[in-house]
C-alpha cells in the first residue's frame, strides 16, 4: 500500500478521513512523518482530516504523505520548533514556492499544470487566493459544481474554492460587474452560465480554448462550414461580440450599421440600384442583417443574404 501513488489525472476522490498518514515510510531525507506534528499542531488535525488531501494514499510522486507532502521535510522543525528554514509556509510573498509545492501533485493535471507560466501565476497569485486552504473548516465539495445545478441564491461550492466561483472571480475583477449588469449580457448573474464556462483561470490568457472554439462549444449553429462564409466570423466571434455584455442588442461591439460600417465601405449608388424590381436605397441607414440575414455564413447566397 506505501507504494501507491494515486493517479492525479483521473477523478477518483481520494476517501479522506483516514487519519494523517504520518508514518515511518516517510522519515527519509529529513521528513518526520505527520504524526510528529500532532504534538504540538494537534489543532490543525480535525480539519485536515477530513480534507481531500490528508490520508495515506495521497502521496508525492517522491513517496511523501501528510502535512510533509505540502510543508516540505520538517524532521529538523519538529525537533526544535525555532527552525523553519526549509519549511514551505505558504507564506504571503511566497506565492511561487507554494503554488510549485502544490504542483509536485497537480503537475500532471493540464488543467492546472500551467499555472505558473500563465497570467494568474506570473501576477503572484498564490494557489489559496481562490482555493481554500487544506485547513480550512468549510465542508468541502469534493466533486466539480455542476455549472447548472445551482438553486437561485445558492451559492456554489466546488472544487474546494473559497466562495461563490463567480464572486471569487468578481472580488478581484470588479469591472466586469458593470458588463453583467447590462442590458444584453450572458446569463452568468442568472447562474446559466459562470465565469469558468468560459475561462480556465490556471490557463494562459484564461480561456479554456480559441476564443471561437469556446463560443461554438456553446453555439454550434455558428460553426459552419459555409459555402459562403463570413470572413470575419471564420475568424474571431470576439470581433463583432462582447463575450460579457453590451448595451447594443446581440452583444455587439456596437450597434449595427456602424458595427458593418467599421470594416465596409459602401459605396450608397451600390445599394441605391434597383435590384430585381426593388429600390435598395440608403441601405446604410439601416439595421444590415434587415437584409443580409446570414451574417454567420450562408448555404446559397454569397451576399449572406439568406
Ligand atoms: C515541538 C513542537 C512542534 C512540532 C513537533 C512541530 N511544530 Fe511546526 N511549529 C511549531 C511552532 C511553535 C511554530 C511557530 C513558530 C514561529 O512562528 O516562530 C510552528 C510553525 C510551523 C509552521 C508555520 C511556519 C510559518 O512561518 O508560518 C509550519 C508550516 C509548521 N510548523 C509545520 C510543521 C510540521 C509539518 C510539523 C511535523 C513534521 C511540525 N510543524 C512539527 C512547533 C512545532
Ligand atoms: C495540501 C497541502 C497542505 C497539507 C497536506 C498541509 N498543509 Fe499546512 N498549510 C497549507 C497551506 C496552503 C497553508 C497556508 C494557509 C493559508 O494561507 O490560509 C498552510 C498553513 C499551515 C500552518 C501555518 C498556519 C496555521 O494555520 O497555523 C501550519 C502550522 C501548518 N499548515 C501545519 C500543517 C500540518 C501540521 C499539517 C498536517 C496535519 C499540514 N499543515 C498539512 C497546506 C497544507
Ligand atoms: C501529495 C499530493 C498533493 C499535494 C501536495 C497537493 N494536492 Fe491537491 N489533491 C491531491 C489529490 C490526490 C486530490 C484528489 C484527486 C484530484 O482531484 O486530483 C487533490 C485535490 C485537490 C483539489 C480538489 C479537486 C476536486 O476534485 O475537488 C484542489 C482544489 C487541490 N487539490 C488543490 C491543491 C492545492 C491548492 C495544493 C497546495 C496547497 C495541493 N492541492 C497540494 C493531491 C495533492
Ligand atoms: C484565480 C483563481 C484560481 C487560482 C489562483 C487557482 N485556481 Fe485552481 N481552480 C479555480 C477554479 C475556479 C476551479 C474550478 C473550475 C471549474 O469549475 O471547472 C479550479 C479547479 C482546480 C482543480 C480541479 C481541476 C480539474 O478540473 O481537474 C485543481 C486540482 C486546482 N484548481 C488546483 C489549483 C492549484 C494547484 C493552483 C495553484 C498552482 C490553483 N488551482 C490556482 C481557480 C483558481
Ligand atoms: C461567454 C464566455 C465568457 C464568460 C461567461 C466570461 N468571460 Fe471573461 N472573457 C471572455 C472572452 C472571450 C474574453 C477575451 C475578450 C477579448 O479578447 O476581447 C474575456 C476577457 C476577460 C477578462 C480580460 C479582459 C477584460 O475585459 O478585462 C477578464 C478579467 C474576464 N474576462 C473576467 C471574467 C469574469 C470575472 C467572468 C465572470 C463574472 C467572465 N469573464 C465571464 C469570455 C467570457
Ligand atoms: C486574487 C485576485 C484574483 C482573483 C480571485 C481572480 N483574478 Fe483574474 N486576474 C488577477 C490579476 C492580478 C490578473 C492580471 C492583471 C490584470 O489583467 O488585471 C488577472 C487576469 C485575469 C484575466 C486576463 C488574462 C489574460 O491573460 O489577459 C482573466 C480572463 C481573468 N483574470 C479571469 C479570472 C477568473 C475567471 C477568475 C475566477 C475564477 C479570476 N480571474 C480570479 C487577479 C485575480
Ligand atoms: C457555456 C456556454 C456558452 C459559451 C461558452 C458561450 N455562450 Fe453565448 N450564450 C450562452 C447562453 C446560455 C446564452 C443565452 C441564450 C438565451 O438567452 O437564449 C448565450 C447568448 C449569447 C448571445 C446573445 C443571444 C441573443 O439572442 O441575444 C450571443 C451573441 C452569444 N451568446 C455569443 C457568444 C460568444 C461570442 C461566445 C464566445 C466568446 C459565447 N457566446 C460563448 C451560452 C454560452
Ligand atoms: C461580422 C460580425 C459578427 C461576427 C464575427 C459574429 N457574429 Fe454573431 N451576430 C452578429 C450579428 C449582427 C448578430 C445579430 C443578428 C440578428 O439580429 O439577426 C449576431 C447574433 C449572434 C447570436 C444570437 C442570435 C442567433 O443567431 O443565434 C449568437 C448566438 C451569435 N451571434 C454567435 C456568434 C458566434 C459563436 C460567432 C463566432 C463563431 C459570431 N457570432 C461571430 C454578427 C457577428
Ligand atoms: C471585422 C470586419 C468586418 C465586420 C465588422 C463585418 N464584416 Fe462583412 N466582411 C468582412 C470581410 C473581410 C469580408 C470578405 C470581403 C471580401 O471577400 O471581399 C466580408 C464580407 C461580407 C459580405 C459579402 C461580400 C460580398 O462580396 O458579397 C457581406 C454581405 C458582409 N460582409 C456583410 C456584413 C454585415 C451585414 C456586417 C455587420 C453585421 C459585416 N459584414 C461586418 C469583414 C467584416
Ligand atoms: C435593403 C436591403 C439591404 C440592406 C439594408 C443592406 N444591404 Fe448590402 N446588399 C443588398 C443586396 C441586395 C446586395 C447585393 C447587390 C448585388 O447583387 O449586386 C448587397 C450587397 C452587399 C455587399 C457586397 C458588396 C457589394 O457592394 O456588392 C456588402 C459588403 C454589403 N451589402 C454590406 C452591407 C452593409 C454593411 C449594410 C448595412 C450598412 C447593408 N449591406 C445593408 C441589400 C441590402
Amino acid at each position: 500500500m506505501r507504494t501507491l501513488i494515486i493517479p492525479l489525472m483521473t477523478t477518483a476522490l481520494v476517501v479522506a478521513g483516514t487519519a494523517a498518514a504520518g508514518d515511518g515510510a516517510d522519515r527519509a531525507a529529513g521528513y518526520a512523518g505527520s504524526e510528529a506534528c500532532r504534538d504540538c499542531h494537534a489543532d490543525l488535525f480535525p480539519h485536515f482530516e477530513r480534507n481531500v488531501h490528508a490520508g495515506s494514499l495521497v502521496r508525492t510522486r517522491a513517496g511523501v504523505a501528510g502535512c510533509e507532502s505540502c510543508h516540505g521535510p520538517a524532521a529538523a522543525h519538529a525537533e526544535d520548533p525555532s527552525q523553519l528554514g526549509g519549511l514551505i509556509t505558504f507564506a504571503a510573498g511566497k506565492e511561487g514556492e507554494g503554488a510549485r509545492a502544490c504542483l509536485t501533485c497537480h503537475r500532471d493535471n493540464q488543467t492546472v499544470s500551467p499555472f505558473l507560466r500563465a497570467t494568474h501565476g506570473r501576477s503572484g497569485l498564490a494557489c489559496t487566493a481562490c482555493h481554500a486552504s487544506p485547513h480550512a473548516p468549510a465542508p468541502v465539495q469534493l466533486v466539480r459544481a455542476r455549472v447548472n445545478s445551482q438553486r437561485e441564491g445558492a451559492p456554489v461550492v466546488g472544487r474546494h474554492l473559497k466562495g461563490d466561483r463567480d464572486e471569487l472571480c468578481l472580488s478581484c475583477h470588479p469591472q466586469l460587474r458593470g458588463s453583467l449588469a447590462m442590458p444584453f449580457r450572458h446569463p452568468v448573474a442568472e447562474g446559466a452560465i459562470s465565469c469558468s464556462s468560459c475561462h480556465n483561470p490556471h490557463l494562459n490568457g484564461a480561456t479554456y480554448a480559441s476564443t471561437r472554439n469556446q463560443c461554438l462549444s456553446c453555439h454550434e449553429d455558428k460553426r459552419g462550414p459555409w459555402a459562403f462564409e463570413h470572413a470575419p466570423v471564420a475568424e474571431d466571434c470576439t470581433s463583432c461580440h462582447e463575450p460579457h455584455g453590451s448595451v447594443a442588442p446581440s452583444l455587439l461591439r456596437t450597434a449595427e450599421p456602424f458595427l458593418c460600417l467599421s470594416c465596409h465601405v459602401l459605396p450608397d449608388d451600390r445599394h441605391g440600384q434597383e435590384i430585381g424590381g426593388t429600390r435598395f436605397s440608403r441601405a446604410i441607414y439601416q439595421r444590415c442583417t434587415t437584409c443580409h440575414g446570414a451574417v454567420h455564413g450562408s448555404h446559397g447566397d454569397r451576399h449572406l443574404k439568406k
